[in-house]
């Protein structure tokens, strides 16, 4: 699925100190197109824009100035809850709701009025390596990589082409975040899903990322395969942030 995004442009008003309205950039004009298949890191700095960004690739939020294409289609035209269904989003914190397992596995699939049952439920769950886990559990007696794992899950319910991951490693100790890295590898290698991945730690795209987009101050510093960022970066900004310096 090919993600376009043209001359956007975001801005917010904020309340300034002296009660006077402020506007604040948060993305300047953004012109990228996301690969159909592969990886995509967006890293950054903390406050660069990243989020807003993904906000609007998944219609939570709209641009002020600019176009996002998906497939072509102007974003406008597609109603959310289509969008959604294609477009899958994990955050940085579970997103899940009180039950079991299950119920949260089922969510989306009632949602869209698809067939689902304990046997895909099972598939999934092998998917995100939590094989031995009982479907029936109760969401609160997990741990945050379990939960972390079953949104990853919730969200490949709804069998999506992309996912839009926001720092989806940021609650977990180095080694559960490893892991679950190698998991998103797996789905993308695997179920042909693109992925999107939003992060502030270089490593992390370094493990996984084909290709690389620098945001910084809402601007897009730099943008190429993931081995010409790292061998080469053309912009002192990336020099400095592989140097970690920003
Ligand atoms: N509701 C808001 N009010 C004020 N500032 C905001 C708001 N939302 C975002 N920002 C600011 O916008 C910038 C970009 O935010 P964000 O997209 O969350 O960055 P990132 O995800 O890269 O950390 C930051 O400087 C942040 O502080
Ligand atoms: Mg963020």
């Amino acid at each position: 699925m090919k993600i376009t995004i043209q001359n956007v442009w975001k801005t917010k008003s904020i309340e300034a100190d002296n009660g006077k309205l402020r506007e604040l950039k948060l993305l300047s004009d953004i012109n990228i197109e996301f690969c159909g298949s592969c990886i995509q890191a967006i890293l950054g700095p903390s406050g660069s824009g990243k989020t807003t960004l993904l906000r609007l690739i998944n219609k939570l939020d709209s641009p002020d100035k600019g176009h996002i294409l998906i497939d072509d289609v102007p974003i406008n035209s597609i109603p959310p809850r289509q969008l959604r269904k294609d477009i899958g989003m994990v955050f940085q914190v579970p997103a899940l709701f009180r039950g079991t397992i299950f119920n949260n596995l089922s969510f989306g699939p009632i949602l869209y009025k698809k067939e689902f049952n304990t046997e895909q439920a099972k598939r999934l769950l092998k998917i995100v390596g939590l094989n031995d886990i009982d479907l029936s559990r109760d969401i609160d007696s997990l741990s945050v990589g379990q939960q972390q794992r079953i949104s990853f899950a919730r969200s490949l319910a709804n069998e999506p082409r992309v996912l839009l991951l926001d720092e989806p490693t940021s609650a977990l100790d180095p080694s559960a975040a490893n892991n679950l890295l190698d998991l998103i590898k797996k789905i993308n290698k695997e179920m042909g899903v693109s992925i999107i991945l939003v992060s502030h730690i270089m490593e992390h795209a370094q493990r996984i990322a084909d290709f690389i987009c620098l945001l910084v101050e809402g601007r897009i510093v730099e943008n190429g395969t993931a081995s010409s960022f790292f061998k080469q970066p053309q912009t002192g900004i990336a020099q400095k942030f592989i140097r970690g310096e920003l």
